[in-house]
């Protein structure tokens, strides 16, 4: 690390080799000295200099103060579902906000005005009512059901189009974390700077355009939200996060579900076995169906098949492999059997080689070597062996089936 002190040890130790006559001689001038700032030397005057200085005296550093009080308040705000952390009174920026006789004023605020500050502070990013739009997010819609929709599940034949919506109002489970959330981070230009009481209107506000009631009020302009009715709240998707099993209960079904995993029974009772497991170890009569946890595919639908009867390993035909009288072919017949012109049976012509071959092959060997019609013997080619004319002749079937 670069540090002030080491350029000092740097010089003195110069100063005592005797090195550098420069430095020495600036250094001599007890105003004027020399500045390292890595490899680059600075001249100084009375230990300052334009870009850079350092300073010899001891330095006292002086930045900011610790922070107050109210300053800490400001920053240490949370609310937990259970209300723990949600205002009584009204706080302006850390400051308790009185009422006209000086006592602390009670924090709360209505849906109407809770509509008003929405209307300046948050509709320009949030949309009308919480619409949401412009890449940022909604703040009101959707439902609990609509998020059971599973969107692109592969199992699917047709895919559901639609998705599931989460807004605060379908899946926050909690409105202890709107207020939290309002509270500590919005408006998002200038966060912290809304009172108490503000986040409750507005808080009231997004609760009536999601149409959750509390106690089995609807929230109209006129409710007024403070502690002890938001403390009533339930919010739609509060049981969203917890097994069910069997249970609406949530703590309920967190042991159900806990007691259930841990049970080595599900999964069978350990004693290993390879036929008629499941009478065996549940009990006579007892079926797969009797099971609580089963693979429910048919494990043995369609793949109890035999794969191959074959015995002997042959080498699979290359892709594009050449075939065995392709070559001879391709320089001695194809000139004529490759071209439809000239009457010669075209080479991959089914209709025309089923045709040839009625005669049977042994015939069809024979005119090729003695040659038929406008078929010169051997194509021409009389210093071809019977044999290769018969390799090639196999050739020009195969590739015409
Ligand atoms: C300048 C644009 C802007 C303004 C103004 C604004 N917000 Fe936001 N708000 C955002 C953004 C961006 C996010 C997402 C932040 C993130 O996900 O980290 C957000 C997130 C939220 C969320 C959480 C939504 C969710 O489902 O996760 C709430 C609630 C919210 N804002 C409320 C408000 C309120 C109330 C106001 C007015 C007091 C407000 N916002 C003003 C931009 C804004
Ligand atoms: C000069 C052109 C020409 C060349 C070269 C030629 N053929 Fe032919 N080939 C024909 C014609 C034309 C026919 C049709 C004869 C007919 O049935 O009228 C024919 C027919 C055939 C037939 C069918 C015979 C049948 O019984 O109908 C075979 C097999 C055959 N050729 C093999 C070959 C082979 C093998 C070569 C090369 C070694 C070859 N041809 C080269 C013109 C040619």
């Amino acid at each position: 690390m670069f540090k002030l002190e080491n350029i000092k040890k740097l010089n003195s130790a110069l100063l005592s080799l005797g090195v550098s006559a420069l430095v020495a001689t600036s250094l001599s001038a007890a105003t004027n000295g020399v500045s390292v700032d890595g490899a680059v030397k600075y001249p100084s005057v009375d230990g300052k200099y334009s870009e850079y200085y350092y300073n010899d005296q001891d330095i006292k550093y002086n930045n900011g103060r610790p922070a107050t009080q109210n300053e800490i308040n400001v920053w240490n705000i949370d609310v937990k579902p259970n209300g723990e952390g949600l205002p009584m009174y009204d706080v302006e920026k850390g400051k308790p906000v009185l009422d006209e006789n000086g006592n602390p004023k009670k924090a709360e605020g209505s849906v109407e005005w809770g509509e008003e500050l929405y209307d300046e502070q948050c509709v320009m990013c949030h949309g009308e009512f919480g619409g949401g739009g412009k890449g940022y997010p909604m703040l009101a819609g959707g439902s609990v059901a609509s998020l059971k929709i599973q969107r692109l599940n592969p199992a699917d034949e047709n895919p559901n189009p639609d998705t599931p919506i989460r807004t605060i109002g379908s899946y926050w489970p909690y409105a202890s974390t709107i207020f939290w959330y309002v509270w500590d981070s919005m408006p998002f230009p200038h966060p912290k700077s809304l009172t108490n009481s503000e986040t409750y209107a507005i808080t009231a506000y997004l609760l009536s355009v999601n149409n959750i009631k509390i106690d089995g009020e609807e929230l109209d302009d006129e409710y007024v939200l403070d502690r002890e009715k938001f403390l009533k709240i339930k919010m739609p998707n509060e049981d969203g996060f917890y097994p069910e099993v069997d249970t609406k209960d949530p703590q309920v079904g967190i042991e159900r579900m806990r007691a259930l995993l841990s049970d080595p029974t599900i999964y069978g009772k350990g004693n290993r076995c390879m036929s008629n497991c499941i009478e065996e170890q549940y009990g006579k009569g007892k079926t797969v169906d009797d099971l609580l946890m089963k693979i429910n595919i048919p494990l043995d639908d369609g793949i109890v098949q035999t794969v191959s009867t074959e015995r002997t390993w042959k080498e699979p035909e290359a892709a594009g492999a050449v075939m065995a009288g392709q070559a001879e072919y391709e320089a001695k017949c194809s000139a004529c059997h490759g071209n439809p012109a000239i009457g010669a049976p075209v080479v991959g012509d089914k209709e025309a080689w089923a045709e040839v071959m009625e005669k049977g092959i042994e015939a069809v060997y024979a005119n090729s070597i003695n040659g038929i019609n406008a078929m010169p013997p051997k194509g021409g080619h009389m210093d071809t062996p019977d044999d290769e004319i018969k390799m090639i002749v196999d050739y020009m079937i195969n590739a015409s089936k």
